[in-house]
């Protein structure tokens, strides 16, 4: 699931700082509240965590919890962490040295580790991370305040246990990192999918969709602050399935998608992450029909060549990809596909490896997420294939791949020079003050020259005169 949003990347291996609106949200939240503790988190991995730990901030929050963005001034260090690649685990195992760091120099500070490491790993984290306190599963924050006042005892608090119903629905997220145009709303948790390379079915548990009015009500509440665009999370948002326990009818995605759509014409829905198999023409025809709903589908398709995705299971083949490609094209003439790809899987040979490549130009994506492949441990991948591919090999045909992609990506771009879109405002440009940057409904991001009088969060036409493989430029074109 992952990168729509602005500002956080979404399947980093690596933190990302907020921009200056951001600050302003901290401060915020603290008015009032000296004196009281503070809480210092990082987070890692996708989109759904970025999201939980405004759930976490939340909760701490009832129990007189303020947060800092200065490690050094806090009672609670929080790490929610990523398993999905073996590298994302060294990230946080680097983090957590500079937490041990700051403890010492206060040694009654809280280390806490949150998300998909802490249910991975479990009690060994307690064992290996010697000065951690608090080890909290994805589906156990509302423990925060018992197992927090267990480590404020002296003692270790752990909760990993997976929930079949948890939703956090009732819990208004304190946006953390917000710059106060868009922000994420969980629709569902963990994942039903049992693709061989992946941890997430392990880290994250059964797939269960949240209550529609609760999503709708978020949404409603964030349109009344100001938010002008919202993002609907989940590992596999297709499948979202809720029944409405009064009138017994089962609202899907596309029906989830209108809900939302209907709160304000100004109200931007985005969504990640679909998969091939399960993304339906009636979610297609929602896109089509309502201009708020953007027309960007992130639709991972991991490998191109139909041998690989069977080993994957992924239960789709190349060509019934294709096809699915060629579907949103024709209904949704406009809209940008991005993709995750991965280099190297169990036993990939260099022809189908080039059965990648190709999949790439046939998709026309308008950027991808790459990765090679790193082997989990409890994966069904990791316990039946071997994994053979020279890891030189996995990192030069990923390089092929990144490099084909910033191809495609930059055609595309160009593709747009001459057009104007309707951009939602996000804020100044990260280089300059003098520029806005904000995004189309094809999610590519778009740097023009400030004029008077308009402000982050409003929509306007910007036409665009220049682009790179990751920016376009443009102007604003006043009514
Ligand atoms: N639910 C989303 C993806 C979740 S993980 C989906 O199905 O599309 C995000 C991406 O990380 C995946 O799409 C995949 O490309 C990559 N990924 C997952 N496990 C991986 C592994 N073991 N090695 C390398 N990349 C992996
Ligand atoms: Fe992982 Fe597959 Fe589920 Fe995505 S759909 S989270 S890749 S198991
Ligand atoms: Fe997300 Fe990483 Fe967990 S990608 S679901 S935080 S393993």
């Amino acid at each position: 699931m992952y990168n729509n949003n602005p500002t956080l990347e979404n399947l980093g291996d690596k933190v990302i700082q907020e921009d200056k609106q951001g600050d302003v949200f901290y401060q915020e939240q603290m008015q009032g509240k000296e004196g009281g503790k503070k809480f210092y988190i990082e987070s890692y991995g996708c989109q759904m965590n970025f999201s939980d730990s405004e759930i976490v901030a939340s909760i701490l929050n009832d129990i007189g919890y303020v947060p800092t963005k200065n490690m050094e001034e806090s009672d609670l260090m929080l790490i929610n962490t990523c398993s999905i690649r073996e590298k994302a685990e060294d990230t946080v195992r680097r983090r957590l040295r500079i937490f041990d760091k700051v403890k010492e120099n206060r040694p009654g500070t809280l280390i806490g580790i949150l998300g998909c490491m802490a249910e991975r790993l479990k009690t060994k984290l307690l064992d290996q991370e010697k000065l951690v306190d608090l080890v909290v599963g994805p589906d156990a924050y509302r423990d925060l305040p018992k197992l927090v006042a267990t480590a404020e005892d002296g003692d270790k608090g752990i909760n990993v246990i997976l929930s079949r119903e948890e939703t956090y629905a009732d819990i208004s997220p304190m946006r953390l990192g917000s710059n106060g145009v868009s922000a994420f709303i969980s629709i569902m948790r963990g994942c039903d999918n049992m693709c061989s390379f992946c941890v997430v079915p392990f880290t994250r548990g059964r797939e269960r969709s949240r209550n529609a009015f609760s999503v709708v009500a978020e949404a409603t509440e964030l349109y009344q602050r100001g938010f002008r665009e919202v993002t609907l999370l989940g590992q596999n948002v297709d499948s979202y399935k809720w029944e409405n326990p009064e009138t017994k009818e089962m609202v899907n995605f596309a029906d989830l998608m209108i809900m939302v759509a209907k709160v304000s014409p100004d109200l931007r829905i985005r969504f990640s992450t679909s998969h091939p198999k399960d993304i339906t023409d009636d979610v297609l025809y929602a896109i089509r029909d309502y201009d708020n709903i953007c027309k960007y589908i992130h639709l991972p398709v991991q490998s191109g060549n139909s041998r690989v995705l069977k080993l994957m299971n992924r239960t789709y083949d190349r060509e019934w990809y294709k096809s699915k490609i060629d579907r949103i094209y024709e209904i949704i003439p406009d809209c940008a596909i991005s993709s995750d790809v991965i280099t190297g899987f169990c036993t990939e040979t260099e022809e189908e490896h080039q059965e990648t490549l190709s999949i790439l130009e046939y998709s026309n994506y308008s950027m991808s997420y790459m990765f090679f492949y790193s082997e989990r441990p409890g994966t069904l991948a990791a316990r039946k294939y071997e994994d053979d591919i020279p890891l030189d090999i996995k990192k030069r045909r990923l390089s092929e791949v990144i490099q084909l992609q910033n191809k495609i990506s930059r055609a595309h771009n160009q593709g747009d020079i001459g057009k104007t879109f309707k951009v939602l405002i996000e804020g100044d440009s990260k280089k300059s003050d003098q520029d806005f940057k904000g995004r189309n409904s094809q999610n590519k991001m778009i740097i023009f020259p400030k004029k008077p009088g308009y402000q982050a969060g409003e929509y306007v036409q910007v036409k665009v005169n220049d682009a790179t493989s990751a920016t376009l430029f443009g102007d604003l074109i006043e009514a």
